[in-house]
């Protein structure tokens, strides 16, 4: 009986193990396939966090920060119209999948002297989805 009981909990752990792996290998497939509608969406609800002080679009207003359309490609602190800070516009950041990562994980600690109120996205997968929803969203034609 003892020895049953044994063999039947085993055989539940490799179940178990086993399961796991199986869900983690669904989990990485479905962050994979992840690009289109689903990551989207998740950039547009990430980028309510933006939305009070950017507009995207070609025709957006610059409210308490700049309007970032035609972002991607851009050098820093250039838009017509807007007060950047002096760190800002003497940066020479260049507008990249690689540097909007860096500024948006945490903008004082990427460039001290910046006067962008917003302490940082800490979500790696939030962080993907809302620079792919930004790289969409202010594409010039
Ligand atoms: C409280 C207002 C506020 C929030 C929230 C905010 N920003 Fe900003 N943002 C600013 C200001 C102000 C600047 C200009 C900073 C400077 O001049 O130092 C700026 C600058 C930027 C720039 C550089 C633009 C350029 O022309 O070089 C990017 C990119 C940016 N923000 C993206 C974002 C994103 C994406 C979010 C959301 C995750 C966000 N910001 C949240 C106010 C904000």
């Amino acid at each position: 009986m003892r020895q049953k009981l044994t063999l039947i909990t085993a055989l539940v752990g490799a179940h178990a193990v086993l399961f796991a792996s199986f869900s983690s290998v669904n989990a990485t497939a479905q962050d994979n396939t992840i690009t289109s509608e689903a990551q989207l969406k998740l950039g547009k609800l990430a980028f309510i966090r933006c939305q009070a002080c950017h507009t995207l679009d070609a025709e957006g207003e610059h409210r308490t920060g700049p309007n970032l359309y035609g972002l991607f490609g851009a050098t820093a602190g250039e838009k017509a119209g807007f007060d950047y800070s002096d760190a800002l516009k003497k940066s020479q950041i260049k507008w990249s999948a690689k540097s909007l990562r860096a500024w948006l994980k945490s903008p004082s600690d990427y460039l001290p002297g910046n006067k962008m109120a917003f302490s940082g996205v800490p979500s790696d997968k939030e962080m993907a989805a809302l620079i792919n929803y930004l790289k969409v969203n202010t594409k010039k034609n």
